[in-house]
């Protein structure tokens, strides 16, 4: 590997704020790296959209993300991981890993009777289930679809008292169930981790799979020998929908307010960026 690519940054994409989350564990646990970070916000929520949908804008993604020269990247949407990753994998020459597998295995290893929180699309995916009846064929796992969560966090409504109702309702068919894990399959919904604690006892395990997959990241840099060992470069925010919109709200997790740069994928559907900007 050349010193190139040791310096190029780690690219990671979501449809919104949700992968901030993985951008913040990125910072933890590799503060040497440096970051390329892109949302589809002309065409958020994802977890609404048909495989075939969320297919094509993986693709646009990383092909766009192949021109940016990065040397990995992350999926930091679990809908892209359940449905599009095994797919993508092969299509691309550079080393992409998802979200599932780290959080299924991670969630083995906390408890037996585990709630998956996820989007719709990742929910009817069974991407979670499957994963998990595979390294622990013994565990029970229930699902649930959390279509309100997304655009609630988006509005950057986390505090409303609404968004608290509606996080008990979906929860109270896992607390029935007496779950003793529960993992955020979207990565939009640890930004409700207060919200959820409050409603779930003590005792369930909360797993976030982005903590693994940046452990499962910082592994594959060092076995393939691309991990950085100069000067970092600051974020690169990039965004399909309006800029000034993701900075103001992706400040409270960053705390700074970012530079977003606008891009334009191929087959964006150019009516809705007009409405949006
Ligand atoms: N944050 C993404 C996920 O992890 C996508 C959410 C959405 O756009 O519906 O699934």
């Amino acid at each position: 590997m050349t010193e190139s690519n040791r310096k190029a940054p780690i690219a990671l994409f979501d449809s919104g704020v949700g992968g901030l989350t993985v951008l913040l564990e990125l910072y933890r646990q590799l503060p040497q790296e440096s970051f390329l970070y892109f949302a589809d916000t002309a065409r958020l929520p994802y977890g609404t959209r048909s495989s075939d949908e969320i297919l094509q804008f993986v693709r646009e993604i990383l092909t766009w993300m192949t021109q940016q020269d990065v040397k990995m990247v992350l999926m930091a949407c679990n809908t892209s991981s359940a449905l599009a990753l095994e797919t993508v994998r092969s299509e691309f020459n550079l080393p992409i890993l998802g979200l599932i597998l780290p959080g299924a295995r991670a969630a083995g290893l906390e408890g037996r009777r585990i709630g998956v929180i996820a989007t719709t699309a990742t929910v009817q995916s069974n991407a979670y289930s499957r994963a998990i009846a595979e390294i622990y064929p013994e565990a029970k796992v229930w699902q649930i679809a959390c279509p309100e969560f997304v655009p609630l966090i988006e509005q950057n409504r986390i505090t409303d008292p609404y968004t608290k109702e509606v996080a008990r309702q979906y929860l109270s068919p896992l607390l029935e169930e007496n779950i003793d894990t529960l993992i955020y399959g979207c990565t939009h919904y640890r930004h409700l981790a207060k919200v959820i604690q409050e409603i779930l006892p003590p005792t369930v395990k909360l797993v976030d799979p982005a903590e693994h997959v940046v452990k499962a990241a910082e592994q594959e840099l060092k076995l393939m020998g691309i991990n950085n060992n100069q000067a970092k470069l600051p974020t690169r925010f990039c965004v399909s929908g309006q800029t000034t919109k993701f900075a103001q709200l992706s400040q409270q997790w960053l705390g700074y307010y970012p530079k977003v740069e606008k891009v334009f994928l191929p087959l964006i559907d150019r009516s809705s960026i007009s409405l949006e900007s």
